[in-house]
């Protein structure tokens, strides 16, 4: 066989290669690999992108247009063509097929099925590094949004049950031993205020991750006179991004995003084991709502807190999916790099974690019953007023330290005799310290305890009450 002939056999197989793949141009030898086929395949997770992925082709295809790279009739031809295609990929009557790796390349095929050169112009001066790129911030820009309005509705849920507990006043804790009265909204909007604190970082992660990267081409910018601005803004971008290197490689929109996600699981996390131990026999703070409650197979008496426990357990995932961008990063030149293709299931996974985590917590917030008689009928253990105790006799002119080990010394003896500090009587108050006035009973139990809480912040009724004023307006 002449040199020839072998080189002309050779162009031609190189031909039939390349009409595997868009991706695969004439410069292949040889098919991919089953085995690479389905390793690098991203469709299985991708597909998720497709809406953001048409939105932003018709944005590009646009663009195109008006810059004179495309005829106006052929936009108008991709346009509809892609609207047709999103039909069919949201009937679900796109069949994923791992050979065209990912959402971007099955909807560029569609369109190149139905219109056969037409389409071929799409890509014109954009890059898959630039698809994804683009797509990837327009669906984190959703999800932040779909994740800062459960959260609001969560903060509505802890203000909404205020009014009807204020009357209860409930141990808080330090090192889980009792500590000080404090009413229940106070607990409320406690968690009002880490949610609030969420929906912050939220907010300030969504600038950043509003930042447009599309028309970095593959990575250096193209010598086609696009429009960056005209694309960003029809996206809805407040920038566009600065530089092709740093957009086309940057995930930290993807971490940070993680790590907001990531704080949030942790809150949703300490409240539900809070509430896990108050529904304990324990405990005997909380009732749960059954429904959201789980039974043993064996146990007929037992009402599980499940819904809490796999809040707790599944933040495991969230911190997890955190940990694994940070290292998929760690390390990468710049700039775009297939390995950059591994952030999406963790971020997918963190977001679909917490938003179900959120979405079972509202109606538990709004539904669990607080055991009022039972909160109540224990009040007095655990000598919540002590503190109380000793802030009177400072007021009185005793040292603190002095008020410290004396009513230390007065929670021993009550503690020996098995009963409240309201109940030592004047004999064993002088016994303690001679120079101590009876009066100071006078400020025990602990209603009067939380009433005589005046710093700001304090459990202090009025207080929690403005408190709780001030969050129904700002949660409207
Ligand atoms: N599926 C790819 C990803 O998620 C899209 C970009 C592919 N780019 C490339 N040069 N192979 O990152």
């Amino acid at each position: 066989m002449g040199v020839s002939s072998s080189r002309s056999n050779d162009s031609q197989h190189r031909s039939e290669v390349a009409a595997q793949s868009p991706s695969r141009s004439g410069v292949f030898a040889a098919q991919t690999d089953k085995r690479l086929e389905a390793f690098s395949e991203s469709i299985s997770f991708d597909h998720r992108l497709f809406r953001h992925d048409i939105r932003g082709s018709i944005a590009h295809a646009r663009m195109l247009a008006r810059q004179g790279l495309i005829s106006e009739q052929e936009f108008q031809q991709i346009e509809s063509a892609l609207g047709e295609i999103e039909r069919e990929i949201a009937e679900g009557k796109m069949p994923w097929r791992p050979e065209l790796e990912d959402i971007h390349m099955h909807i560029e095929s569609a369109l190149i099925e139905r219109l056969g050169d037409v389409g071929r112009k799409l890509h014109t001066g954009r890059s898959r590094n630039d698809q994804v790129n683009t797509d990837f911030r327009m669906w984190v820009r959703d999800a932040l949004d779909e994740i800062d309005e459960l959260l609001r509705g969560l903060q509505r849920a802890f203000v909404g049950r205020c009014q009807r507990d204020m009357d209860v006043i409930l141990p808080a804790y330090t090192h889980l031993q009792r500590a000080q009265p404090v009413l229940a909204p106070h607990y409320w909007l406690a968690y009002v205020e880490k949610f609030e604190r969420d929906r912050q970082r939220v907010a300030d992660c969504r600038r950043r991750v509003n930042v447009c990267g599309l028309g970095t081409a593959a990575c250096a910018g193209t010598t086609l006179p696009i429009d960056r601005r005209m694309t960003a803004e029809e996206l809805g971008f407040e920038e566009v991004a600065a530089n092709s290197l740093d957009v086309s490689s940057d995930r930290d929109f993807v971490i940070e995003s993680a790590f907001v996600l990531a704080l949030i699981a942790e809150h949703l996390s300490g409240w539900a084991e809070e509430w896990i131990l108050w529904s304990t026999v324990e405990f005997g703070f909380l009732k749960l709502p059954h429904q959201f409650c789980t039974g043993s197979s064996i146990m007929p008496q037992k009402v599980n807190p499940d819904t809490l426990e796999l809040t707790r357990g599944k933040t495991a995932r969230v911190i997890g999916n955190l940990q694994t961008l940070l290292v998929l990063v760690k390390g990468l030149p710049l700039a775009y790099n297939r390995d950059l293709q591994e952030d999406k299931p963790p971020l997918f996974d963190s977001f679909d974690t917490v938003r179900a985590c959120l979405q079972l917590a509202i109606p538990i917030v709004e539904q669990a019953e607080l055991q009022r008689e039972a909160i109540r009928a224990r009040l007095d253990d655990g000598f919540l007023d002590a503190t109380t105790l000793m802030e009177h006799l400072i007021r009185q002119g005793v040292p603190q330290r002095t008020a410290h080990h004396l009513v230390g010394k007065l929670v021993g003896m009550a503690q020996d005799r098995g009963v409240r500090l309201a109940d030592l009587d004047a004999e064993q108050l002088r016994e303690a310290w001679e120079e101590l006035d009876p009066d100071v009973l006078e400020a025990l139990g602990v209603e009067k305890a939380v009433k005589a809480y005046r710093s700001y912040g304090s459990s202090n009724p009025d207080l929690v009450a403005e408190q709780v004023q001030r969050w129904r307006k700002r949660l409207q």
